[in-house]
């Protein structure tokens, strides 16, 4: 990866980092008006870095009519005012660092709210006039009839007539949500001079929203277009102009072979893998290993090393698509496979939680994050799965997802102070998930929580820097549910093997690169027999270990 800090012979902060995504709005109330703020997440730092990740990413902060969770933008240099001002947001970047916690703001590049000044000017500004030129315009809407219409449980065209304008105006998300026209080079400096701002504010990353559809083409999908990467290197430039590592990534819903692009030496420095999110659900569902670890190749064929951020679960659905992003089979096997998703698809997947997905059970929940936690990449974990948090089906759009963070048994779950009907969402009381019950400061009490957990793991990929930045390499197993793998920096060996299946797994590994060594589990700290070509191990049902092998100094490399 060519960085700054390559030159320097550092790597940059971002290697192997756990991120943690927050909506800002459901994290913590700090001034009691029933919406998470600014303030309310500095508040929570201490927690953030207890638990053990390395970087936050907020969506979208600015100001905005929230059509779309925020994502339908007025201003893109300032700051919703439900959340605080822009002062809040250098206490929360300074605090953030004195913790050792990285801040990424989301960028949503595609488009703006039709509220946004530009919007504003462009429709009632002449046909063909700078302003107007601002906006993707048609007389007719039939143009790039190739395009996906990507919300389509909310809208049926990409295209909506606007009467001041007398024109039809491109949309590739809600009718709320123009689309920029990147062909005008004056978009381009407009959105760049965005990155400037938040650059000079210490910002430590964007998470790029939407980048396939900046630029659209006749007979295409209109998704990853050259001249979409000529401006991400254009973008990426401006980026390393700056004096710090700022890291770049990219959300592309698209197969692997169709994101790689994004990671390009001079683009873009990670890009989410939802095609492997996809996959592992779907080997969780049958209960094999095969496609996961074809998956894996392919990722690794495209892209070697640890670019590719992984998320389980994100504010969105559980992007499955329409057979353009992964295979329907494996769309069928996840449906078939998760009852609890019956009657909850929306647009391109699954919208729920992690936890009410898999019915409640900590099983697959920990076998899924112990993945997460040691294939390569990045690993993303979203708010309120630290703990098992539930969802609220029936609340609008992908509400059902956003709901406050459960921090004590107190009222509204410590969220906030405010009156109950002043809540930005209801916090969740649904049978099993009672944030009386399931909140963070219960399971910090309890030494066998998911919370507790994931601070034992996060703690220990924290002194394993094969996990960071190892290499990777698949291993055989000779059972079907089994997968298994090692990752290898200067100084240590981890071999990870993982029982996708309901029922208990006895098999071989093959460890022969380690014939003899020594094999001791990491997380409860017990030895195995030394490692052979055919090593014989039980795993229980949706059982995982990680195994340090041939260990003999295990000091922090950075290799
Ligand atoms: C991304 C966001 C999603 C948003 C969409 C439009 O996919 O993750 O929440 O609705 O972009 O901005």
């Amino acid at each position: 990866m060519a960085t700054k800090s390559m030159a320097t012979q550092s790597p940059p902060w971002w290697e192997g980092c756990v991120i943690y995504q927050l909506m800002p709005r459901s994290f913590a109330d700090a001034d009691g008006d029933g919406i998470g703020d600014l303030a309310g997440i500095t508040s929570k730092l201490p927690y953030l870095e207890w638990l053990g990740v390395d970087a936050i990413w907020l969506t979208p902060i600015y100001p905005s009519p929230l059509k779309d969770g925020g994502y339908d933008i007025t201003d893109f240099t300032a700051i919703h005012p439900d959340l605080g001002d822009l002062d809040d947001l250098v206490v929360l970047l300074e605090q953030a660092h004195s913790h050792g916690i990285r801040v990424i703001l989301d960028l949503v590049l595609n488009h703006t709210s039709v509220l946004h000044p530009w919007f504003q000017r462009a429709r009632w500004a002449g046909k063909g006039s700078s302003e107007r030129d601002f906006y993707v315009w048609r007389d007719d809407d039939h143009s790039y009839a190739e395009a996906p219409v990507l919300f389509c449980h909310f809208e049926q065209s990409n295209w909506e007539w606007d009467e001041v304008a007398g024109q039809y105006y491109l949309h590739r998300f809600l009718r709320h949500q123009p689309d920029l026209n990147y062909d005008n080079p004056a978009v381009q400096e407009a959105m760049l001079a965005v990155v400037d701002f938040w650059l000079a504010k210490g910002i430590d990353g964007f998470r790029l929203d939407a980048v396939p559809f900046l630029f659209e083409q006749e007979g295409t999908r209109c998704e990853g277009l050259p001249q979409t990467h000529a401006f991400l290197k254009r973008l990426r430039a401006r980026v390393e102009a700056c004096d710090r590592d700022v890291l770049l990534i990219a959300e592309a819903i698209q197969p692997v072979h169709e994101s790689a692009p994004y990671l390009a030496d001079d683009e873009l420095h990670a890009a989410f893998n939802f095609a492997l999110t996809a996959n592992l659900f779907a080997s969780l569902a049958h209960g094999q290993a095969k496609e996961l670890r074809n998956c894996l190749t392919h990722a690794q064929a495209m892209v070697p090393g640890c670019r590719w951020a992984l998320p389980l679960r994100n504010h969105d659905e559980l992007w499955l698509g329409d057979g353009h992003l992964v295979a329907d089979d494996v769309i069928q096997t996840v449906l078939a496979g998760f009852p609890t998703a019956q009657g909850h698809w929306l647009n391109w997947g699954i919208n729920r939680r992690l936890a009410p997905l898999l019915n409640g059970d900590p099983r697959p929940n920990t076998l899924l994050h112990g993945l997460l936690y040691s294939l390569p990449g990045l690993p993303c974990l979203y708010y309120g799965d630290e703990l098992g948090m539930g969802d609220w089906p029936g609340l609008r759009d992908r509400d059902t997802n956003r709901t406050p963070m459960a921090w004590t048994g107190e009222r509204n779950g410590g969220f906030s102070t405010a009156p109950d009907p002043l809540l930005v969402l209801p916090p969740i009381t649904a049978p099993g998930y009672d944030y009386r019950v399931v909140n963070v400061a219960v399971q910090q009490q309890l030494s066998g929580s998911l919370i507790n957990w994931h601070h034992r793991m996060l703690t220990s990929r924290r002194l394993l820097p094969a996990l960071r930045h190892g290499a990777f390499q698949l291993l055989e197993s000779h059972h079907p549910s089994v997968l298994c793998y090692a990752r290898t920096s200067a100084s240590m060996t981890l071999v990870v093997a993982a029982n996708l299946a309901a029922t208990g797994a006895s098999t071989h590994l093959d460890l022969g690169d380690w014939s003899g060594s020594r094999v001791r589990e990491v997380l409860a700290g017990c030895e195995f027999p030394p490692a052979s070509d055919a090593w014989f191990v039980y795993l229980p049902a949706y059982g995982f270990f990680w195994w340090l092998v041939g260990e003999e100094g295990c000091a922090e490399d950075n290799s």
